[in-house]
């Protein structure tokens, strides 16, 4: 392949490039909360939520302070407390199996399918125990999990499910949307998500009023008025800042979804026939591409080379959730989630941001075949 010579700088994300396209729209929104005095909730962040629950198709959407609190709070929501067990994948952003250990919980791990990085369904059933309350299966990197064979596995054993959807706004599994498939999706707003806010917020989506009415309280400590505790909960609230900025980016968000989508079918395209290994999309899936990873040989050789020409790549996740420090109580060893330890040693995420041109993918992509020749 003939690659250009020209050396490039490509950044992972570039935030701050985001928001000048957006500058004047923000500070505008951002200028009418300051001047409104309602800092906490409020009509910015009830107009915000009704936004969500049109984009995701869910009946509500009950704002909070960030992803992590969202996946706690929609725990909390079903009564999680110690000696129960949660599954989920170990494969995936600490914050996942963290609320659950938060609750006194028990995280039972499945290991991941080693295509799409996600919970492997078969592996699932072989983990249910009495004590086994409920599946919190992640949509990593934009792509959801296999959601049917999951709802059919927990309605078969009587269980809930939460999605955490942290990293994938706006992917759709046979044309639903994410968080939106199980009883509760979790999502956050990190800068670095598709749609990131300037600082921490997240959102819980739900389609049960019940349920919708509990997190509402959940969120101010458990208060179904002010003072007066129904629930011991906890203080995780979407700032009305965060909500304006929000708003605005939600307008832009298929776009850039759009622009993502692009970036990777280059990538695949480029890549074909090489060594690289690509991350699959299943068939009913449309991915969001939060992340474009790879798994490569020599993965730390490759993201060395590839940061001595200018381009910034990421570990997502380096080692497994089963082998942290924190989990060592669990007992887990190394080989015992081997699909998930070995993506830990090969994955790399190449830069896939909205703002890049098709000539910093092209560059990205020239780099990578060029370690490799
Ligand atoms: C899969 C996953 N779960 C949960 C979280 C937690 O979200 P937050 O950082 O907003 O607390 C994140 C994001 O960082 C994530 O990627």
């Amino acid at each position: 392949m003939k690659h250009s010579v020209e050396h490039r700088t490509v950044p992972l994300v570039d935030i701050a490039a985001q928001h000048r396209s957006l500058q004047e729209e923000i500070e505008r929104a951002v200028l009418g909360v300051l001047e409104s005095g309602k800092y906490i909730l409020g009509e910015t962040v009830a107009k915000f939520e009704c936004e969500v629950a049109g984009y995701t198709g869910a009946k509500y959407a009950v704002g909070c302070a960030s992803g992590t609190d969202a996946l706690l709070l929609a725990l909390m929501a079903f009564d999680v407390k110690a000696g129960d067990e949660i599954i989920t994948t170990p494969f995936t952003f600490f914050a996942t199996a963290a609320s659950i250990a938060r609750l006194g919980a028990k995280p039972v791990f499945v290991d991941i399918e080693p295509d799409t990085f996600n919970i492997d369904p078969e592996k699932l059933e072989k983990k249910i125990t009495p004590k086994t309350r409920g599946i919190m299966p992640v949509h990593l990197f934009g792509q959801t999990a296999n959601m049917d064979h999951i709802m059919a596995t927990a309605r078969k054993h009587g269980l809930f499910v939460i999605e955490d959807a942290a990293q994938a706004i706006g992917a759709t599994y046979r044309g639903r949307q994410a968080g939106t498939i199980g009883d509760l999706g979790a999502f956050s707003f990190f800068p670095t998500k598709n749609l990131g806010c300037a600082g921490d917020g997240g959102l819980v989506t739900a389609n049960d009023p019940g349920l919708a009415e509990k997190l509402t309280m959940l969120r101010v400590h458990g208060a179904h008025k002010q003072y007066f505790h129904k629930y011991v909960g906890i203080n995780s609230r979407l700032d009305a800042i965060q909500a304006a900025i929000l708003s605005v980016k939600l307008k832009r968000l298929d776009e850039w979804h759009h622009a993502r989508r692009r970036h990777a079918a280059l990538y695949h395209e480029l890549f074909e026939g090489s060594k690289v290994r690509i991350p699959l999309v299943k068939p009913g899936n449309v991915s969001i591409f939060n992340q474009y990873v790879i798994q490569a040989h020599e993965r730390d050789r490759l993201k060395e080379y590839l940061a001595g020409k200018g381009v910034s790549t990421f570990i997502y996740y380096p080692l497994s959730l089963s082998l942290q420090e924190c989990f060592a109580y669990l007992g887990h060893k190394k080989g015992d989630f081997p699909v998930a330890e070995k993506a830990t040693a090969e994955v790399l995420a190449l830069p896939v941001a909205p703002e890049l041109t098709e000539e910093d993918v092209r560059y990205v992509a020239a780099k990578v075949l060029e370690f490799y020749q």
